[in-house]
C-alpha cells in the first residue's frame, strides 16, 4: 500500500474528490496518509480532520529563505513517508530539493489541457479568463507530474471540457472541476499507486 500525502492551500474540493474515490475503494493500492497545507485556515484541513486524516501546516514565511523552505517541506514529506506527493490546489511554488527527492512522484491537477493556459501566472481563475479571451471552444484539465519547469513535467491524463456560450470564468472554472479534474486526478493517483506508470523522455506510458 502506497502512502499519499496531499498538499493543499484552500478549498480542497480535489482532496474531497480523492477522499470520496478512496471511500468507492478507487484508489486502488494506496491511502491519503497526510494532508499538508501552506494555509493554516483552508479549509482543506477541515476535510481532512473529519476523515481523520493527519494533518501538517507548513508556511513560506516561517522561514528565512526559500532553501530552508524548501528542506523542511522535504523532511516533512520524507518524514511521513511519503510514496507520492499530490499537490491539489497547492499554491507555494516547490523548490528544487523537493522535486529531486520526489521525481516522477509528485502530481499536479491544473486546469487546462497543456501545454494550452500553462506556465508562470496560469494558475485559479486567471486560466479560465485566458481561455476565455482567447476564444477556446474546447479547454479541459490535465493530471502531470511535477518537475522543475513549471507546469511542464510529463503529462499522465487529459480530459476536455466544451466552452459555452455566455460562460464566465467562474461558471466554466467549475465545469472543468466536475467533469474534469475531480475524475482524472483520482484516476492518475490510482494508477500511479498500482504501478501502472511508465516514464521515459518526459512523456507517460499508461498501462492498462
Ligand atoms: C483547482 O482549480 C486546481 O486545478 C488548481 O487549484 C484549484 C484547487 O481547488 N491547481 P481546490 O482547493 O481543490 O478546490
Amino acid at each position: 500500500m502506497k502512502n499519499i500525502v496531499v498538499l493543499v492551500s484552500g478549498g480542497g474540493t480535489n482532496l474531497q474528490a480523492l477522499i470520496d474515490a478512496q471511500s468507492r475503494g478507487e484508489i486502488k493500492n494506496g491511502k491519503i496518509t497526510c494532508v499538508v497545507s501552506s494555509n493554516p485556515n483552508a479549509y482543506a484541513l477541515t476535510r481532512a480532520e473529519s476523515n481523520n486524516i493527519h494533518t501538517e501546516v507548513i508556511r513560506r514565511r516561517d522561514y528565512d529563505s526559500f532553501g530552508d523552505y524548501d528542506n523542511a517541506l522535504t523532511q516533512l514529506l520524507l518524514g511521513q513517508k511519503a510514496d507520492l506527493v499530490v499537490l491539489a490546489g497547492f499554491m507555494t511554488i516547490l523548490g528544487s530539493t523537493v522535486i529531486k527527492a520526489f521525481e516522477n512522484r509528485i502530481i499536479n491537477i491544473h486546469p487546462s489541457l497543456i501545454p494550452s493556459f500553462c506556465g508562470e501566472g496560469f494558475y485559479g481563475l486567471h486560466v479560465h479568463e485566458q481561455a476565455l479571451a482567447k476564444g477556446v471552444k474546447v479547454t479541459g484539465a490535465t493530471a502531470h507530474f511535477v518537475n522543475e519547469i513549471c507546469d511542464g513535467g510529463p503529462i499522465i491524463i487529459q480530459r476536455a471540457v466544451e466552452v459555452q456560450n455566455r460562460d464566465t470564468p467562474e461558471i466554466l472554472q467549475k465545469r472543468v472541476m466536475e467533469q474534469a479534474e475531480w475524475k482524472i486526478l483520482p484516476k492518475a493517483v490510482s494508477l500511479f499507486c498500482e504501478d501502472k506508470i511508465i516514464v521515459k523522455d518526459n512523456k507517460t506510458e499508461i498501462l492498462e
